[in-house]
């Protein structure tokens, strides 16, 4: 009756075959041919073990006050923090991978990341306790390897996700990724922290005692940083450089001559500043920039004669704040977003977008362009660019809308809060 069970169990979701730890007839299958069974019953009891926790969240604020005063004990117990806090959350999106319909999970793109989240949960759960600095270097380094390694699970996802098309529903896809990205973020996010830090205490310690051996901190040594946080970031600076930085990969990839893309005005506040962890905002406005940039011009080049680029309409952005949040607009005159694709525009699974995963590098023009070094870019979105800046800009409590004049251009609103008071939001569905 067991036997039974479990074979519903397997045809049931991904790989839940062995998630029955309650059917005694487990000591049986050591007798099956397959010999893993048993290592996987034992290692989804350790899963258990960690999905049963709740992720222990921080706000931006505590990032940098904890880096105020680092100290040694400081950076260790923080090291402790991410060594333990990793397992945690990665083992939430296991569990995600074995509720997959089975047909799913055993997708082969799917299959590469739950093995690249085995792999990563073991190795980190295993890492022994953090003492010394030494252990701390190691511990950066394997973080620092299992970061490069896992910049294949977005476009493994796309691949996945547009394979899965017709075997789970729009809306599981969307939560299925909401989670996955947002967890993601969540995770990179510690990682990345931790590993600023340690970098920065490293070059302190270098800096004040002189010597080339890293080995001891000098006595009642500390120092103050924010590592990836920006306590003040300079909302201007940011978006002027990913303008400058859009403009002349447009200018290369539609092959229009230097400073005839399409302009972008900067306006409103423009002393405003925030906290936030720079690179995750540049990822938004990139994205939206992209967006308005391709659509002014695909108008253009539906002009008679080609792009004209004197007669392409600026790109409007307009900074706005308050003592909570920092707004900011995107403003273009694109052509706007038809009402029918509107509904859809925050989707993972428009197969119009993924139409072209089957092959990642042809993108669009603009990625097709990109060389082997910029492809585990943050620039690049393999279709999931809006959804995915929703959930950056909705994982720091902030959100973005989009408005429409189907015929004219699009409005797309970024909001973001101020102070970095809210912890992270791991719930997006
Ligand atoms: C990820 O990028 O998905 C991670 O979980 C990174 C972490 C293992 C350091």
């Amino acid at each position: 009756m067991c036997l039974k069970k479990a074979r519903l169990f397997t045809v049931g979701t991904f790989h839940n075959s062995f998630a029955i730890p309650k059917c005694p007839l487990q000591r049986n299958f050591a007798s099956l041919p397959n010999r893993n069974l048993n290592q996987k019953f034992y290692e989804n009891r350790v899963l258990d073990r960690y999905s049963s926790q709740d992720a222990k969240k921080v706000s931006l604020r505590q990032l940098v006050l904890f880096g105020r005063q680092l100290t040694e004990d400081k950076l260790l117990s923080s090291a402790n923090y991410v060594r333990t806090e990793l397992p945690v959350r990665i083992s939430h999106r296991i569990r995600d991978f074995q509720s997959l319909p089975y047909i799913a999970g055993t997708n082969p793109h799917m299959r590469l990341v739950y093995d690249l989240y085995w792999q990563a949960f073991d190795e980190i759960r295993k890492f022994s306790q953090i003492r010394s600095l030494d252990d701390n270097r190691r511990f950066c380094k394997m973080l620092s390897r299992n970061l490069g390694t896992h910049s294949q699970v977005i476009p493994q996802l796309g691949l996945g996700v547009n394979e899965c098309l017709t075997l789970i529903t729009p809306t599981e896809i969307d939560q299925f990724m909401n989670k996955m990205l947002v967890a993601r973020i969540s995770r990179r996010t510690l990682a990345e922290q931790h590993i600023a830090l340690s970098n920065q205490f490293d070059e302190d310690i270098l800096s004040v005692s002189g010597e080339s051996s890293l080995d001891h901190a000098p006595l009642g040594f500390s120092t103050q940083r924010t590592g990836i946080v920006k306590p003040a970031c300079d909302i201007a600076q940011l978006l002027h450089g990913c303008a400058i930085k859009i403009q002349a990969q447009f200018e290369d990839a539609y092959d229009l001559p230097p400073d005839t893309a399409p302009q972008i005005v900067i306006e409103g506040n423009r002393d405003a500043s925030f906290m936030c962890v720079p690179d995750n905002i540049e990822y938004i406005v990139y994205e939206l920039l992209k967006n308005s940039m391709r659509a002014i011009l695909k108008k253009g080049q539906a002009n008679k004669g080609g792009v004209n680029a004197d007669a392409l309409p600026p790109i409007f952005v307009t900074i706005c704040s308050n003592d909570q949040d920092i707004t900011i607009r995107v403003s273009d005159q694109g052509g706007g977003i038809p009402y029918e694709i509107l509904p859809h525009i925050w989707s993972y699974s428009n197969p119009e977008k993924l139409h072209c995963m089957d092959n990642f590098n042809q993108v669009n023009k603009l990625e097709a362009k990109v060389s082997e070094s910029e492809r585990t870019s943050p620039f690049l979105s393999f279709g999931f660019g809006l959804p995915m800046s929703r959930v950056y800009a909705q994982y720091w409590g902030g959100d973005i809308v989009i408005r429409s004049l189907p015929g004219y251009g699009v409005d797309a609103y970024i909001t973001l809060p101020r102070l970095g008071t809210m912890v992270e939001n791991l719930s997006i569905d």
